[in-house]
């Protein structure tokens, strides 16, 4: 028998509880041995949940039992989950995560620890909820150089885009719906203001490239400055607004990240996701584009991605999963991108440039400062990178 134990009872928590409740005979048959919840770890008082019977308060107690093999960390934010993390990898057992603050921000020193320790850390979760994309980067696509990951990477700032343009919802409004489906964090404003999906874009590209980028290093911008009437505008002229992260590779070997809301042709895949679902495209020079699609926040698809790892890290008790970054990534600005522009404003429609009825223009390719300056000469009152 397997045992293992599971801290924070919140959204991700539970539903891991729930998908071992669902799922326990056939995952009992996957792994070959019966998966035992030994432990939940949480502040809050259980004694009136099914749980009462293995509700803890006191860490030490995971810590110092020999016979629990993984603990899945589902805290959330980089203050005691950081600490009890590294205590967990210190006493040998195994650690999952859906935590992207955490992986993205000392994802590198708990990396070298699990190493240390022969142990798996894994965070399949921490991007796309349910989404398997991590495993699929580091392990099925290893024989690529890999060019570029972009895609939607929040499911709640998703969500508030379809419910605002497809049925009217007012943004508030919105993100209530999003905060009572659980998908939203504790503090939104990490969804709104771009920073959540700014932690997953860190975590791709340091899996891509093997090199740690770390958010504080990023331009992160988010949907509350979006206006709607560039929505209309750019639906109108065959464009959706999507809130991206992007990390490419650059020629001379330095890479480039950054979140922000980008105009992507109807016709890219990416366009057509909706709700809550997370989209993410890697392209490999081997490969081309591949596509990952599904729910990327709510407590049963991010729990499945969690009990896939638990089950993995349990597959490899001998030989653990090598996977990490080691040094700091040579960044470039996001700058010395190329790529086309979205302005919106009352001028004269430069030369070259697609013109959008209701006063939107989408120029040729250009680095983003000279799509500044020509923004300033114009007076734009809107800029937006286009995908593609
Ligand atoms: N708040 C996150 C989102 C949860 O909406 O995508 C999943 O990471």
């Amino acid at each position: 028998m397997a045992n293992f134990a599971v801290m924070g009872f919140g959204t991700v928590g539970s539903g891991v509880a729930e998908v071992l409740r669902m799922n326990g005979a056939s995952i009992a048959e996957k792994l070959g041995e019966p998966l035992h919840l030994k432990y939940i770890l949480d502040v809050r008082d259980l004694s009136a949940t099914p749980y009462a019977d293995i509700a803890v308060k006191d860490f030490s107690v995971l810590e110092n039992d020999a016979e629990l093999d993984v603990v899945v960390e589902s805290i959330g934010g980089a203050k005691v989950a950081l600490d009890f993390t590294r205590r967990a990898l210190m006493a040998g057992k195994h650690v999952v995560t859906s935590n992207k603050e955490l992986v993205a921000s000392h994802g590198r020193e708990l990396l070298a620890i699990a190493r240390e320790k022969n142990v798996n850390y894994l965070f399949e979760a921490s991007v796309g909820g349910g989404i398997p994309v991590l495993r699929p980067l580091f392990q099925c696509l290893a024989g690529n150089r890999i060019e570029e990951v972009v895609g939607i990477l929040n499911g709640t700032t998703n969500y508030i885009l379809t419910r605002m343009v497809k049925s009217g919802v007012p943004f508030a409004e919105a993100l209530k719906e999003a905060q009572s489906k659980g998908y939203a964090e504790q503090n939104p404003a990490a969804d709104v203001e771009g920073l959540d999906a700014g932690r997953k874009i860190c975590i791709l590209s340091n899996l891509a490239w093997g090199k740690e980028v770390l958010p504080e290093n990023i331009s992160v911008q988010g949907i509350s400055g979006l206006d709607l009437k560039d929505v209309a505008i750019a639906s109108a002229g065959g464009y959706r607004v999507k809130l991206l992260g992007r990390a490419v590779k650059l020629d001379g070997g330095k890479q480039a990240a950054y979140v922000a809301p980008h105009l992507v042709p109807e016709d890219c895949p990416i366009a057509a996701v909706d709700d809550v679902f997370n989209a993410i495209m890697i392209r490999g020079n081997a490969v081309g584009e591949v596509m990952f699609y599904g729910r990327g926040a709510g407590d049963l698809p991010t729990a499945s991605a969690v009990m896939g790892d638990v089950i993995d890290a349990l597959q490899h008790r001998v030989r653990r999963r090598n996977l990490g970054w080691s040094e700091s990534a040579e960044l470039a600005g996001p700058d010395q991108l190329s790529m086309r522009w979205y302005l919106r404003g009352d001028f004269p429609v430069p030369a070259g440039c697609e013109t959008l009825s209701g006063g939107g223009i989408i120029t040729g390719v250009l680095h983003a400062g000279e799509a500044r300056t020509l923004a300033e000469k114009l007076g734009a009152a809107a800029l937006l990178p286009v995908l593609g």
